[in-house]
C-alpha cells in the first residue's frame, strides 16, 4: 500500500535563535487566579490564552513540559468578597474554585494541574519558605504602626481602608491602590481614611511584621534583572522593573493581621497570616508537587537547580500587567534568598484587555463572563480563542467589541478558513467521491515553499510571545489555500483534464492538512474538526509527525468548521452589558447585601396588615404624607415620605404593611407611629407591599 507522505518533504530551518530553545524542560505556570469571582475575558487575554497557546506548541513539539495553575485563595479579596455575600471564606473558595475550575475545563485550557492554595501541602510548603528565610536571619522584624478598626477590635488590610486619593481626588480609593488613576497607595497616604467594616475612621495601633528586605536584593536583582534581562523580557516588563530598581527597593512585610490565611509559624506571631503574596507564587512549586504525587513524577526537577545549569528548566511565568512586580522583583528575592529553585526566565506579561470602550469591571459588571459565553455560545470556544488571540493585548492595552468579536468570526474564521477547508472537501467529494489517490506531494513548489515558511513563522512567533502573528500565519495558510483554488479554478479544468483538477484538489488537501497542524495551539477544537473531516483516525498531530493518507484514502463528509454570528446574537450581548451598567450605575440595584441578622431580631419586628383611612400632604414639605392607618390594634398617625409619587386621594382604602413597633418620633410636628413598607426599584419607584387580596388589618407579616 503505498503511503501519502505530506510532511516528509519539509525540512523545517529555523533562521533565529531564541533563549528559551536552549532548554529541555520548561515550567509553565499561569497566575492564580482569586477564587473571588467568575473569570471573564480580560483574565483569559491576559494570563491564560496565551501559555496555554505556548504550552500546546511546546507539546506538538514533544518537549518536556507542565503547566501549572490554580486558585488563590487568601488575602483580603476573599475575605471582602466573603462580607459582601454573607457567607463565609470558606465558602467564597469552593463557589468561586469550582467554578472557575470548571470554566477553564470547558474552555479547554490545557493545565497540568488546576490547584488551590487551601491544600495542606501549600500550607505546609510556605510555612517552610517562611521558616527557611526566618532562621537564615533575613527577614527585618520590626513595628510600625497600622490602622485599627476599634468598633470592630481588628487591624485593617489595605482594602478594608477607603478615603480619598491624594493623587486625583477620588473618593472611594483602596488603602493599597486607587482604582481610578492606578496610583499604588500606602494606607495612611488616604485623606479621610474609613474602615469598610465600621465606616468609621480606624485609628493607629503598632504591630509587629516580618519584612523581606528587598533593598538588600536590589544589587543582586539588579545585575540579574538588569543585565540578564535587558532585551530578553518584553520591554512593558523589563521597563516596569527598571523603574521599581531605580526608584530603590524598600523592606515589604511579608507577614499581615488577618484571620484569613496561612498561618506565620512562630510563636509570638499568633494570629498573623502570611501576606497573600508570599504564599500565592509558592503555589505554583505546592501545585507541581500535587501534580507529581498524582503522576508519580518528580517535581523537583521542575523547579530546583539541577547538578549541571543546561539541565535547568525554563521558567516561564504568564501573568497580567498588574502582577509585574511580584514575579519579576518579589518571588524572585525570595527563591533566590531560599536558595535551590531556579528563577524565572520569562515573565512575558500581557498589558489590560478593556470591553466596548471602558475598562473591564467586575464590580460594576462591565465583562464577559467566561461561564456565561459558555452557556451562550456552547460550542463556540475557538471563536473565543479566536477573536482574543487576534487582540491580545501583547504590547499596549487592547479592545474587545462584539461586533468586532462577529466580524472577525464571520470575516475570518467563517469567510476565509472555514470557506477553504469547505470548498475543497465539497469538490473532493463532487469529483472524486471523497477518495484520495496516488500523489505522494504537494507538486507546486510555491505552495510547498510558502508552507515551509509559516512553520518557521509560527514557531519564531510563539516562541517569542508574539501570538497575534502566529495566528495571522497560520491564518495566511487558509488564505494562500484560497488564493490557489481560485487562481486554479478546478471548477473549470475538471471539463478538460481530470488528473490536473486531482491534483490540485489533492495539493489543497495538504494545505489542509498542515494547516490543521499549525492550528492545534490556536484553535485546537477546529483542528480535531479537520483531521476528523480528512478521516485521520488522530486528534493531535506533533509537528514532526507526518500525516499519511494511504492510496484509495476516504475522507469524510464535509461539514461546516465555523457558523456565522448572527446580529440578533451580537444585539442580544450588547443589550446585556448595558444592561448591566444601569444596574450598576443606579445604587437601589445593587446596594450591598446587609449584614446578616439573627432569627430573634426579625421576629422582634411586628409587621401588620393595615388599611389607610385618611391622606393629607404635610404642610411645607415635597416628601411628606400625613396617614391615618386601620392597623387592627387600633387607629394610628404614620408619616411617610411618598407624596412624591403618590397623590393623596389616591391611596386612601390601600392596604398596606406598617412596622407597628417602631418607636414613635417627630416629624415635622407630627407623631408618626411607625412605619409603612415599600418597595422601590431601580429607578426609584415605589411600590406598596402588601397583602395579595383584601385582609383582614392586623394580620401578621412575617
Ligand atoms: O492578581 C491576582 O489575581 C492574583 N491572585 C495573582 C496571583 S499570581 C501568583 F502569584 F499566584
Ligand atoms: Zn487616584
Amino acid at each position: 500500500m503505498c503511503k501519502l507522505n505530506i510532511f516528509a518533504n519539509y525540512k523545517i530551518s529555523h533562521s533565529y535563535t531564541l533563549e528559551a530553545k536552549k532548554f529541555k524542560r520548561y515550567t509553565v505556570t499561569s497566575a492564580l487566579p482569586y477564587a473571588n469571582g467568575p473569570l471573564h475575558i480580560g483574565h483569559l487575554a491576559g494570563a491564560y490564552l496565551p501559555a496555554d497557546i505556548f504550552v500546546r506548541h511546546l507539546r506538538l513539539q514533544r518537549k518536556d513540559v507542565i503547566y501549572i495553575c490554580g486558585s488563590d485563595e487568601h488575602g483580603a479579596a476573599i475575605t471582602i468578597k466573603a462580607k459582601k455575600e454573607g457567607i463565609t471564606p470558606q465558602e467564597i473558595i469552593d463557589k468561586y474554585h469550582n467554578q472557575i475550575k470548571n470554566s477553564f475545563e470547558e474552555f479547554g485550557i490545557a493545565f497540568d494541574i488546576y490547584d488551590r492554595t487551601s491544600s495542606k501541602i501549600h500550607h505546609e510548603l510556605s510555612q517552610e519558605f517562611f521558616l527557611n528565610l526566618y532562621e537564615k536571619g533575613e527577614f527585618i522584624e520590626k513595628y510600625s504602626d497600622q490602622y485599627y478598626d476599634e468598633e470592630y477590635d481588628q487591624f485593617l488590610a489595605d482594602r478594608y481602608i477607603i478615603g480619598t486619593c491624594p493623587n486625583c481626588g477620588n473618593e472611594n480609593a483602596y488603602g493599597d491602590q486607587c482604582e481610578k488613576c492606578g496610583t499604588s497607595l500606602n494606607a495612611t497616604d488616604l485623606i479621610n481614611p474609613k474602615s469598610t467594616l465600621s465606616g468609621k475612621p480606624p485609628v493607629l495601633r503598632p504591630t509587629k511584621h516580618w519584612y523581606l528586605p528587598l533593598d538588600k536584593y536590589q544589587p543582586w536583582l539588579e545585575k540579574w534583572l538588569i543585565e540578564g534581562k535587558k532585551d530578553v523580557w518584553k520591554p512593558n516588563v523589563y521597563g516596569q522593573c527598571s523603574s521599581w530598581l531605580k526608584a530603590g527597593l524598600q523592606p515589604r512585610s511579608m507577614t499581615r493581621d488577618l484571620d484569613w490565611g496561612i498561618d506565620v509559624p512562630l510563636d509570638e506571631a499568633k494570629g498573623k497570616k502570611l501576606y497573600v503574596w508570599l504564599d500565592a507564587p509558592i503555589g505554583y512549586i505546592s501545585a507541581t508537587k500535587q501534580w507529581a504525587l498524582n503522576t508519580g513524577n518528580d517535581w523537583q526537577k521542575y523547579w530546583k537547580k539541577q547538578e549541571h545549569k543546561e539541565d535547568d528548566s525554563c521558567l516561564i511565568h504568564f501573568i497580567g500587567k498588574d502582577n509585574i512586580v511580584f514575579h519579576c522583583i518579589t518571588f524572585p528575592s525570595i527563591l533566590h534568598a531560599h536558595g535551590g529553585y531556579i528563577l524565572p526566565e520569562h515573565v512575558p506579561a500581557n498589558e489590560f484587555l478593556n470591553l466596548e470602550g471602558d475598562k473591564l469591571s467586575t464590580s460594576r459588571n462591565h465583562a464577559v463572563w467566561l461561564h456565561e459565553y459558555l452557556e451562550e455560545f456552547p460550542g463556540k470556544q475557538d471563536e473565543l480563542r479566536y477573536v482574543l488571540t487576534s487582540i491580545l493585548p501583547e504590547t499596549s492595552d487592547s479592545e474587545f467589541t462584539w461586533k468586532d468579536y462577529q466580524a472577525r468570526v464571520n470575516n475570518e474564521l467563517v469567510a476565509i478558513l472555514g470557506n477553504f477547508v469547505n470548498r475543497v472537501m465539497i469538490l473532493m467529494h463532487k469529483y472524486f467521491e471523497g477518495k484520495v489517490s496516488h500523489h505522494p506531494e504537494i507538486t507546486d513548489r510555491f505552495v510547498h515553499d510558502e508552507i515551509g515558511k509559516s512553520y518557521d513563522l509560527v514557531e519564531e512567533s510563539i516562541a517569542t510571545f508574539k501570538f497575534r502573528q502566529g495566528l495571522a500565519a497560520v491564518m495566511d495558510v487558509a488564505r494562500l489555500g484560497n488564493r490557489y483554488l481560485t487562481e486554479k479554478e478546478p471548477w473549470k479544468l475538471i471539463k478538460c483534464d481530470e488528473a490536473k483538477t486531482r491534483k490540485i484538489l489533492q495539493n489543497c488537501l495538504h494545505i489542509i492538512a498542515h494547516l490543521g497542524t499549525l492550528m492545534q495551539p490556536f484553535l485546537p477544537g477546529s483542528a480535531q474538526s479537520i483531521f476528523q473531516m480528512l478521516n485521520l483516525e488522530k486528534d493531535v498531530f506533533n509537528y514532526d509527525e507526518p500525516v499519511v493518507f494511504s492510496d484509495g484514502h476516504q475522507l469524510n463528509e464535509a461539514s461546516l468548521l465555523f457558523e456565522k454570528v448572527e446580529d440578533a446574537a451580537i444585539d442580544q450581548q450588547i443589550a446585556k452589558l448595558q444592561a448591566a451598567s444601569a444596574t450598576v450605575n443606579n445604587p437601589i440595584a445593587v446596594a450591598p447585601a446587609r449584614e446578616n441578622i439573627n432569627y430573634e431580631q426579625f421576629a422582634a419586628m411586628d409587621i401588620r396588615v393595615g388599611t389607610i383611612l385618611e391622606a393629607e400632604k404635610v404642610a411645607k414639605t415635597k416628601k411628606l404624607l400625613k396617614l391615618k392607618i386601620d392597623t387592627g390594634i387600633d387607629q394610628r398617625t404614620v408619616v411617610s415620605g411618598i407624596a412624591e409619587y403618590f397623590e393623596p386621594e389616591s391611596i386612601i382604602g390601600k392596604q398596606v404593611s406598617v412596622l407597628v413597633n417602631l418607636e414613635p418620633r417627630e416629624i415635622k410636628g407630627i407623631t408618626s407611629q411607625g412605619m409603612i413598607l415599600m418597595a422601590e426599584n431601580a429607578e426609584g419607584v415605589l411600590s406598596f407591599v402588601a397583602p395579595e387580596a383584601n385582609f383582614q388589618n392586623g394580620a401578621v407579616v412575617r
